[in-house]
């Protein structure tokens, strides 16, 4: 039988940080109420004209090379974003011209928070099935081009960044099994009211922006976290104690207290970013993944559980041994 295993990881986060005191500056914050809301200290933010697939390419690229990958063994291109270069072709289409591969699929998935673990549900689907050996799966994200800088509601949460993975056949078991959920009888909650086929004349006239409800989505994403974990161990007959490292998407550092306290998993089992990265939406799985992996806190034969809750909503999980 064939498996699916992370065979490499890379990150990428643009040059220009701006602090919680910057933000100061633009809208009615504190430092203190960022942190203590939120966890955030700090974010990254792309350069004017730096795009959603220039940072991809430098996480794929990072990914590649500790895989000991080149681009040319790469079968298939899979790119969770909600913030694409253009509307098309895919983000995927121009990351794959950008590695020079041709003839290899290539697609976006659009899951909002939960785009990782989407993305990675599929790659493993395809490796199992045996219609890719080698797939490049990448969260890339330009949030800062979507945030109302005057809304001091949302625009203190987000950051730019991307991360990425190479899942490669394998005859032992990495990923274990993947979870993926949504409802999108949430949608006025968290989403960005403007787009093509509706309000394309706000989107033209004032931009494309997020508003969220923070204290309902909040409630809705520990609830749901707590619920996809307890899915996520049942289905596998493993306990808690079994877990060597809870790796989740990085919205709140609240929201991922609540989590793992529902776990029963002490905080220093889980691997935090979203103190220096803020949330990055889909790239914040796999930047994670890549800061503990290259930092030797995640070691081989590890137990990892992926978890994350975004837009729809969707949510999802996934249990890897790494
Ligand atoms: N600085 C200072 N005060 C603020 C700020 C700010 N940046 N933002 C809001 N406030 C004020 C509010 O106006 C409100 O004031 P009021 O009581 O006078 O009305 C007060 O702070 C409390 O606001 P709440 O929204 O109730 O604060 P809460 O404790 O819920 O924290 C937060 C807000 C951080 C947004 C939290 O609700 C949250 O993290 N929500 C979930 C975000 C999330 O997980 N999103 C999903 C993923 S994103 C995606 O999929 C795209």
């Amino acid at each position: 039988m064939t498996f699916a295993r992370i065979a490499g990881t890379g990150g990428y986060l643009p040059e220009r940080i701006v602090t919680n005191k910057d933000l100061e500056d633009i809208v009615d914050t504190s430092d203190e109420w960022i942190q203590e809301r939120s966890g955030i200290k700090r974010r990254h933010i792309a350069a004017d004209g730096e795009t959603t697939s220039d940072m991809a390419l430098v996480a794929a690229r990072r990914a590649l090379d500790s895989a000991s990958l080149v681009a040319d063994d790469i079968d298939l291109i899979i790119v969770a974003t909600t913030t694409p270069d253009k509307v098309f072709p895919s983000t995927a289409c121009i990351v794959q011209r950008l590695l020079e591969v041709k003839n290899i699929p290539a697609f976006d998935v659009h899951a909002a928070c939960s785009g990782f673990i989407y993305a990675l549900d599929i790659a493993n689907r395809f490796i199992k099935t045996g219609g890719a050996k080698n797939v490049l799966i990448i969260g890339s994200e330009t949030y800062s081009r979507i945030l109302d800088w005057t809304d001091r509601g949302t625009c203190v949460l987000f950051g730019d960044g991307s991360g990425a993975v190479v899942l490669s056949a394998s005859n032992n078991a990495g990923v274990i099994s993947t979870h993926i959920h949504s409802d999108g009888e949430f949608e006025e909650l968290l989403h960005v009211p403007a787009g093509i086929s509706s309000g394309y004349e706000t989107f033209q006239q004032e931009g494309a922006f997020i508003k969220m409800k923070g204290s309902e989505v909040f409630r809705r994403a520990v609830g749901t976290l707590g619920s996809i974990a307890r899915e996520t161990l049942e289905g596998n007959n493993v306990s808690q104690e079994d877990i060597s490292w809870l790796v989740p998407h990085q919205a709140n550092l609240r929201i991922i207290a609540a989590a793992a306290k529902k776990l029963g998993l002490p905080m220093e089992q889980v691997i935090v970013t979203v103190d220096e990265h803020a949330n990055t939406s889909s790239a914040s799985i796999p930047l994670a993944l890549d800061v503990a992996v290259r930092d030797g806190r995640i070691k081989s034969g590890d137990l990892l559980l992926f978890e994350a809750f975004g837009a729809g909503f969707t949510w999802g999980s996934a249990l890897v041994r790494y």
